[in-house]
């Protein structure tokens, strides 16, 4: 029996909430609360979120009802509060919170009735559905933060194995793979669900370069920081005999030289090209080698290149998506980490961050120039 579109659309809403749940199954209402660190909200703060962002798009936009909370929304507001506050917001909690999302989550399914979907949709949000997939994409992103968080949390239990840490073994000397110079096309094609800043598709012109197969290795990572006295990546502490633990979730297991390396910020990823005389490539060149690529979805990989428009960016459906991130302060990362849910990890896809930060997921792969 097939189902129709909308039949489908309630069903991922369940079970996107069940992934989003299960996350946070083993935690008390305590550690729901506590801010961990000034780079990262309270959980309850992003769950709050997810429930606003879900009521502020699929309810308030698409079904035109008022919110059921007033003025709640201010606080969860990404923009407005900045992480390092969002502890000290009224922000709702405990059963307050959980009656909240089951109090949005109803009005969603009742507007779904409602809505027409489809390409000749007139509210160009509900076009291919878009508002829905932007949605499940957001809680799904939402599901990766947690998760950063989550490994601040000493002893955390995960409930489902993707929500551990999965690498594959990786040689310390990647192999290359050289990609012919010329033009390329880069970015999301028109149909399909993107964000804004993927889009317009178009034309690059590369110069012939090399790009490693695989991520850079905590093997290789280690013998850096001997040789240049660099800092070891976030989580990890010395073993007392010249070795290191990796120290996520309160754990001291020992680093495994054959994983990628991960936790590193941009600055250190783009002094170990340098080392190994090498550089990172830039997100085009990583798009355009991706198909050959070996080892992706373990880290979210650095790329040279800042976050800026591409030629013909238009905004949609909000600028603060991508338009005021856009300018020389912010790094892309490509690929996608274990903690990102594979739907979220299009080969078109691009992530920023500060080129200092280290709490999210972050590795990198280096490239050289072809002659
Ligand atoms: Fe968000």
């Amino acid at each position: 029996m097939t189902s129709s579109p909308k039949e489908a659309i309630a069903e991922r809403l369940g079970v996107v909430r069940q992934r989003t749940l299960e996350l946070l199954e083993s935690l008390d209402d305590e550690q729901l609360n506590r801010v961990y660190s000034p780079l990262l909200s309270p959980l309850a703060w992003d769950l709050g979120h997810i429930a606003n962002f879900e009521e502020l798009w699929l309810v308030q936009a698409v079904g035109g009802r008022e919110p059921l909370r007033g003025e709640l929304g201010r606080f969860y507001d990404a923009i407005e509060n900045p992480r390092k506050t969002r502890g000290e917001l009224p922000i709702l909690r405990d059963p307050e919170l959980r009656t909240y999302l089951a109090d949005v989550r109803e009005r969603t399914l009742q507007v779904l009735e409602e809505v027409e979907i489809g390409d000749g949709a007139e509210n160009r949000l509900l076009r291919e559905g878009f508002v829905y997939e932007m949605l499940f994409a957001h809680e799904l992103q939402h599901n990766e933060t947690m998760l950063q968080l989550l490994q601040m949390v000493d002893g955390y239990e995960p409930v489902r194995p993707e929500f551990a840490p999965g690498f594959a073994p990786s040689p310390e000397e990647p192999e290359s793979i050289a990609v012919e110079g010329g033009k390329h096309e880069v970015g999301a094609p028109r149909r399909g669900f993107a964000y804004d800043n993927e889009r317009p598709r178009h034309t690059v012109d590369i110069p012939p370069f090399e790009i490693d197969r695989t991520p850079v290795t905590n093997g290789a990572y280690i013998r850096f920081m001997e040789d240049t006295g660099a800092e070891p990546p976030m989580y990890w502490e010395p073993d007392g005999e010249g070795g290191w633990l990796q120290t996520a979730r309160g754990r001291r297991d020992p680093v495994d030289p054959g994983h990628p390396v991960v936790h590193v910020s941009w600055h250190e990823a783009d002094a170990f090209a340098r080392w190994a005389d090498k550089r990172l490539p830039s997100e085009a060149e990583w798009e355009v080698a991706r198909p050959r690529l070996d080892g992706i979805g373990q880290v979210w990989e650095w790329t040279s290149s800042d976050f800026r428009a591409y030629p013909g960016f238009e905004a949609f459906p909000y600028r603060e998506y991508s338009e005021v991130f856009f300018g020389d302060a912010y790094k892309v990362l490509r690929g996608g980490a274990w903690a990102t849910h594979p739907s979220v990890a299009r080969s078109t896809f691009r992530n920023w961050d500060l080129p200092q930060r280290r709490q999210i997921f972050s590795g990198f792969r280096c490239a050289r120039d072809l002659p």
